[in-house]
């Protein structure tokens, strides 16, 4: 016998979650894979207060060795100006995402003073 790649239909967002107490493996695939983590847990960055505690040679995200100066440092010299342009450049934040809050929070302190960078 011959192995045929399986192909499954394209998730459907017009048709309304299973609610019968059935279980449909798919579908619960299909609505966990649309759910991002951004949406399911709301970032609330760290106040300007601890950041300002926060040294340049904190090591911030220790899932992808990222220091509090880097972060500080891609803002300040104008190459990201959001929390998802630090992510994308540095890693921070997309191992565990413990370090979210204080990377989302150095990212809007240091972007407030960017004048003064
Ligand atoms: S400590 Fe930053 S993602 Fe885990």
């Amino acid at each position: 016998m011959e192995n045929q790649a399986q192909t499954y239909p394209a998730a459907d967002a017009s048709v309304a979650p299973d609610t019968s107490g059935t279980l449909d493996p798919l579908a619960a695939l299909r609505l966990m894979l649309d759910e991002t983590p951004a949406d399911a847990v709301p970032v609330v960055p760290l106040d300007a207060e601890a950041c300002d505690a926060i040294t340049d040679d904190t090591l911030v995200c220790s899932c992808n060795n990222v220091s509090a100066g880097e972060i500080r440092g891609v803002v300040c010299s104008g190459v990201c100006s959001s929390l998802d342009d630090v992510q994308v450049l540095t890693r921070a934040g997309g191992g565990c995402g413990s370090c979210l809050p204080t990377v989302a929070g150095l990212v809007e302190v240091t972007l407030s003073r960017r004048g003064g960078c």
